[in-house]
């Protein structure tokens, strides 16, 4: 039995990552934690563009872990003339205390290690004048309903995937999502996957949907939000035939993990999205 539920592992660009061990679900897998979290989060979200048109600028976080994404928003917006606040949600803070007991081997975290600690002690930190830090502990499913969390300009989400983690990828749960968003508030949401099935559940929520960025050896990825026009590369009608032949494009439904070919109710609501209207 080991001792932890993590390990420090090697990834093929030599950079050192966490790894699950019982669903063997290796942080960043592809190029590493602060470049993946770079290229696949900030990078996409042009926090410098949308930021100072806005009071304050506000990140949801899911799925903290070992605090990778956000260290690279903290490091963003340092850089950046406007208010923000970041709040990191977790149902366990496992991840962060490995990391933080395994800092010699994990270089991102060690210039966070006090502000890190801080967070888990206090829930809530005043990291520079103009960048507030929050940390959510529980279920993000249900405490992304309290109130008194504001609605996000942008969304890093970033729990494990749905193979192990099907209730947060089903459409019940995305519906939730869609609904606590602000629909007078843009907000885009990123995530490393390119699945068919991924998709259609986001769009089956009412969330316009868009290629996102190649990352390592991926060649695409996807991005979410509720308004279109945040989107650069919107998902295009001819994608729809990818929907109708694939043997596993039906939304995610219910506690299961079950793939399968889209039924046709199903892909009747999702070529009825506005992005495939007056587009070719
Ligand atoms: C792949 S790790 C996140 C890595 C992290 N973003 C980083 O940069 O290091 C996934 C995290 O999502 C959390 N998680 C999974 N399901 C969750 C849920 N339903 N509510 C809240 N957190 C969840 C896990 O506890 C885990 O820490």
């Amino acid at each position: 039995m080991p001792l932890s539920q993590f390990e420090i592992v090697q990834l093929k660009s030599g950079v050192n990552s966490l790894r699950l061990i019982e669903n063997n679900e290796t942080f960043h897998p592809g190029i590493g934690p602060l470049a993946e979290a770079n290229i696949l989060h900030v990078a996409q979200h042009r926090f410098a563009e949308r930021a100072p048109s806005v009071p304050i600028f506000i990140l949801w976080d899911v799925g903290l872990g070992a605090g990778a994404n956000a260290v690279a928003a903290i490091d963003a917006f340092k850089t950046i003339p406007a208010d923000f606040e970041i709040h990191s949600f977790d149902r366990s803070l496992s991840a962060l205390e490995f990391a933080l007991a395994h800092l010699d081997e994990l270089d991102y975290l060690a210039p966070y290690k006090d502000a890190c600690e801080e967070l888990l002690v206090k829930g809530f930190l005043q990291l520079t004048p103009r960048i507030r830090w929050y940390l959510h502990l529980g279920d993000f499913r249900e405490v992304m309903l309290r109130p008194e969390i504001p609605a996000p300009h942008s969304i890093f989400y970033d729990p494990y995937s749905p193979r192990g983690n099907v209730d947060m990828w089903n459409l019940e749960h995305f519906q939730n999502l869609r609904q606590r968003l602000d629909d007078d508030r843009p907000c885009l949401l990123t995530n490393y996957t390119r699945s068919t099935y991924v998709r259609v559940t986001w769009l089956m929520a009412g969330f316009a949907v868009g290629i996102g960025t190649s990352i390592g050896e991926k060649e695409e990825t996807s991005l979410a939000s509720n308004n279109l026009e945040l989107l650069e590369r919107p998902l295009l009608p001819a994608w729809l035939v990818r929907v109708k032949v694939s043997h596993s494009s039906a939304p995610l439904r219910g506690p299961a993990y079950e793939l399968g070919p889209i039924l046709p109710e199903d892909y009747t609501i999702v070529a009825a999205q506005a992005q495939f209207q007056g587009q070719t």
